[in-house]
């Protein structure tokens, strides 16, 4: 396998976000009297805002007309969007800027393939916006993970075979998608959760160019 591309998602590869979707979904089933743990939240994670509210009201029971769903999910964006207008570069996770880097040098293509409408607006208020060279979200595709269709975006964006990129993932769905994409993917997190992932890795901080090379050789 020759890697051309390197595609990362974006909420828990290169920001910790998770803890904003958690806290905003949390006020909105407070506020419906919907009793949402941090381990429900765990199914979230990679899915669409729709598809994570659908997920919400399942736990509570609840069958809201379409107008309805709306308004909770923009309530939600609302206050999350409240979180991420405060996020400092601070907030980028460990080694994630090194490894860019160095992939930048040794002129392999990055990109982000992340379901989040805000993708924009988080990259921007980290600081990383112009680290890469193409963002495909939320805002250019029309399907969701697990469906690849984000990571194929992000490959035509860059010009390259969806066979010659590799993806970084934290999501069951995401893995999956990748997958479904023909895309080699590293999973960020747990190699109990993420069973589908070639490989998995605690966090960016535990790879580099070298690791990534010497994955290229041993991958027919
Ligand atoms: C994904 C997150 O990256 O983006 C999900 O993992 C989230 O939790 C999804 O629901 C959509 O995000 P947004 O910002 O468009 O509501
Ligand atoms: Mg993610």
């Amino acid at each position: 396998m020759h890697i051309s591309a390197c595609i990362f998602d974006l909420d828990g590869v290169l920001v910790d976000t998770a803890k904003y979707h958690f806290l905003a979904w949390k006020r909105l089933a407070d506020q419906l009297g919907i009793n949402f743990t941090e381990e429900d939240n765990e199914q979230l994670k990679g899915v669409s805002r729709m598809t994570s509210l659908d997920i919400i009201l399942e736990i509570g029971n609840r069958k809201p007309d379409d107008n309805l769903k709306l308004e909770y999910a923009t309530l939600k964006n609302k206050w999350y969007k409240e979180y991420i207008s405060k996020m400092t570069p601070d907030e980028i996770l460990p080694g994630c800027l090194m490894f860019i880097e160095e992939l930048r040098n040794a002129n392999i293509r990055v990109a982000v393939g992340s379901a989040s409408k805000n993708t924009p607006m988080i990259l921007e208020r980290v600081g990383i916006l112009n680290l890469f060279d193409a963002v495909a979200d939320g805002n250019n595709v029309k399907k969701a993970k697990p469906d690849p269709e984000v990571f194929l975006k992000a490959a035509e964006m860059l010009g390259v075979n969806p066979g010659n990129c590799v993806v970084f993932e934290d999501a069951v769905a995401g893995v999956q998608a990748a997958i479904n994409a023909g895309m080699m993917c590293i999973g960020i997190g747990s190699p109990k959760i993420l069973t589908d992932a070639q490989l998995v890795i605690k966090g960016l901080n535990e790879m580099n160019l070298t690791k990534l090379l010497t994955i290229e050789k041993n991958i027919c």
